[in-house]
């Protein structure tokens, strides 16, 4: 697992898929740990999306078998990014919370599964195995810091 390209990626998607889940089954009066949660939640998100915006999508972005999924993910990214802000301005207890990060689930799901099972398959095959190490390399680090 450890060899396969964008592992560190993959990981950090089921980490975020895992909190997704458990803040779903928060009760709408504990909001000291939604709050909490929702805070963890979006600085893997954050960091996730720096990195890949950083390391990944521009060589992608000028690839014709990468360009329109790449733009795409841009795209995901921006939505997530406006579905967290909503997550933290609204009331933790009120109703809609629960059905806003719903539509975030969904909607990351959406953009992990077409990270997965499309965009990282097509780099795999589109970058060279140098450019591959390199992303690779600075993504460990990244992770590291
Ligand atoms: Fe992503």
């Amino acid at each position: 697992m450890e060899n396969k390209p964008f592992a560190l990626l993959i990981k950090d998607h089921e980490t975020v898929k895992d909190l997704i889940e458990r803040l779903l089954q928060t009760s709408a009066s504990a909001k000291r740990q939604r709050r909490e949660m929702l805070a963890t939640l979006k600085a893997e998100l954050e960091l996730h999306e720096k990195l890949e915006e950083q390391l990944l999508y521009p060589p992608l972005e000028h690839r014709k078998a990468t360009r329109d999924l790449t733009l795409e993910a841009y795209e995901e990214h921006h939505v997530v990014d406006m579905l967290l802000d909503e997550l933290e301005s609204l009331d933790f207890d009120d109703q809609a919370w629960k059905a806003k990060l719903t539509v975030l689930q969904e909607n990351l799901e959406h953009h992990i599964a077409e990270e997965e099972q499309g965009l990282f398959p097509k780099a795999e095959k589109t970058l060279s195995a140098k450019q591959l190490e390199h992303i690779e390399k600075e993504l460990a680090e990244a992770k590291k810091r």
